[in-house]
């Protein structure tokens, strides 16, 4: 039996891991991790982390005043209070850790800027901050003799009182998480691993699109093992697109182009060079993320184009591959020289607003289960979260769980022989991987088409009841062969189709990244959806 079982191994997984580990040398943690221990979307972070770094322009104010803004009205004022505040120490601790944030030659921080920020604020390691932190955590957790971690092990469920024989509804208030399933990709065989404490850090949700910023990994798992178990999540309406991702047809996921780079000066534009966000938002190419997606959708739309563009040809060349030299190359490698061409650019899945619903110390509404990053409904970004405030919010949320986890530990007891090994009776291995695969592009089609950035009740409706049939049919796939990473996270992600399609009916009114052309205001309704 294990202390603390961390579910994967992205920045949410790993500072916490550390923060227990490091106060509790004697408690023993597990990260299991369903991919190599570094595939993440924390991996591919580029843009940075925000934090107030210098107070001769910047204050905590103007950063909590950026985040209800982008948040548009619906961040829990509390919480955004003390992420940002806490942030700052948080940072400090990621960089004792070892991470490396580019510096001036005076020694202070450089400073990016992206939409929605008053002012620069944002760290950043070139454009690759999330391979950089990334790199650092997972080193530090390496050389950390109680933690162990555990690559290649697919957490199929969530172990509560169910598995004990009780039954348990959206209404029980009692409900106890003692440790997951997982498949150990590498024997094939289901494994029962019990813990006093269970950490979903299990990232987002973009791979449900067609087209998205996220890696493979990103199949909301840990939302869907959730909802399975009786447990709240909330806010699934508001995924994020980002405006600049790369255009190139057929490729996934898709490259990003940082708003960083807009930042430092680059300005969208349409194919003929028209600055056409100057039309939508006195913020121009600056606004959050929301608006510019939805110019840029529109734009799409009314010029019949595949694509708008990013035009960084007047900015300083020298200080652009400085910055931006991932960005650089990779534009290069399909034939677009930054100097001489706009780089293409079309929005993209990148971010789940929603999930998990958890207090302010990362409770789930499951006892014992706490839940960090992405794949959790902090309340912090509202609507439409702020750029590059997802690392900071992982970062203060995995130590505010470490503390509250750390007194919680103390009253819980557990008899791990109570619970039976997985059930595996009645199904047989799969024959044809197409029945997988085929119901997976239906279901990305199905999102993308009618649940996208612009919605409306008939296109929701139509997605709901195509995505009953898929889900039907999996159930079956489920019921009758054996587990497979492939099916589960084809059923996780019909669970999160679900639940986006539900939410997105249930808000009557267009916010943040909710927009429907049957409700095109707000109402007065500004609370969050629970399901
Ligand atoms: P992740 O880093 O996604 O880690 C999830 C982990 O859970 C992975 O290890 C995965 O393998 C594991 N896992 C999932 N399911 C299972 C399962 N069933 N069993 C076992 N393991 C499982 N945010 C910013 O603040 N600033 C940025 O500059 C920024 N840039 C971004 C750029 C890109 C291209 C993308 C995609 C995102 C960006 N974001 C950025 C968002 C940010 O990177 C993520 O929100 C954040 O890294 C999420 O961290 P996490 O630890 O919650 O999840
Ligand atoms: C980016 O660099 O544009 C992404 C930042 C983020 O998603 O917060």
């Amino acid at each position: 039996m294990y202390d603390f079982l961390v579910i994967g191994s992205g920045i949410a997984g790993l500072s916490f891991a550390l923060k227990v580990a490091n106060k509790y040398p004697e408690k023993k943690i597990i990260i299991l991790t369903k991919a190599n221990e570094d595939d993440s979307n924390t991996k591919y972070a580029q843009g940075g982390i925000a934090v107030v770094t210098d107070f001769d322009v910047d204050n905590f104010e103007k950063h909590i005043e950026d985040t209800h803004i982008a948040g548009d009205g619906l961040c829990n004022p509390k919480v955004v209070d003390f992420v940002v505040r806490e942030g700052r120490q948080r940072v400090d601790e990621l960089i004792k850790w070892g991470t490396q944030f580019d510096k001036e030659d005076n020694g202070t921080y450089k400073l990016g800027r992206e939409g929605g920020h008053s002012e620069f604020r944002v760290l950043h390691h070139k454009d690759v901050t999330g391979r950089e932190i990334e790199r650092a955590l997972l080193q530090k957790v390496h050389e950390t003799p109680n933690i162990e971690i555990h690559q290649h092990f697919f957490v199929t469920d969530l172990i509560t009182q169910h598995h004990l024989g009780r039954m348990i509804t959206r209404a029980t208030t009692n409900n106890q998480c003692f440790g997951v399933y997982a498949l150990n990709k590498d024997t094939n065989q289901i494994e029962k691993i019990i813990s006093k404490i269970t950490v979903l850090a299990t990232g987002g949700f973009g791979q449900v699109y067609r087209s998205t910023t996220n890696p493979t990994i990103a199949t909301g798992d840990g939302i869907a093992m959730v909802y399975r178990a009786k447990g709240k999540v909330s806010n699934m309406e508001f995924v994020q697109f980002h405006p600049t991702a790369l255009y190139e047809p057929d490729v996934s996921p898709s490259f990003l182009i940082t708003e960083a780079v807009r930042g430092d000066g680059g300005i969208l534009k349409t194919k003929g060079g028209e600055e056409f966000m100057k039309k939508y938002d006195k913020r121009e190419s600056l606004a959050p993320r929301d608006i510019v997606a939805r110019a840029i959708d529109n734009e799409m739309k009314i010029s019949g184009e595949a694509c708008m563009y990013l035009d960084c040809r007047h900015m300083d060349f020298d200080n652009f591959i400085h910055h931006f030299p991932n960005i650089y190359e990779k534009c290069k490698s399909i034939g677009i020289d930054v100097q001489k061409d706009m780089i293409p650019v079309v929005p993209a899945a990148h971010y789940a607003c929603g999930g998990i619903r958890v207090n302010e110390f990362g409770q789930t509404s499951i006892n014992n289960l706490y839940a960090c990053g992405e794949c959790s409904s902090t309340g912090l970004h509202g609507a439409n979260r702020l750029a590059s405030n997802s690392l900071l919010e992982a970062v203060v949320f995995s130590h505010r769980i470490a503390e509250h986890a750390i007194e919680k530990i103390k009253t819980i007891e557990v008899d791990e022989t109570k619970f039976q090994e997985w059930d595996t009776t009645g199904t047989s291995h799969p024959k044809e991987m197409v029945l997988i695969t085929q119901s997976l592009r239906e279901l990305k089609d199905i999102m993308s088409n009618y649940v996208g950035i612009v919605r409306n009740n008939v296109r929701l409706k139509r997605a709901s009841e195509r995505l009953y049939l898929l889900f039907k049919e999996c159930e079956e796939m489920y019921n009758t062969t054996a587990i497979s990473p492939q099916l589960m996270e084809l059923r996780n992600l019909i669970t999160i189709g679900y639940l986006i399609t539900r939410s997105a009916l249930l808000r009557k009114e267009s916010r943040g990244l909710h927009y429907t052309t049957d409700f095109p205001n707000h109402s007065e309704f500004t609370e969050e959806t629970v399901l």
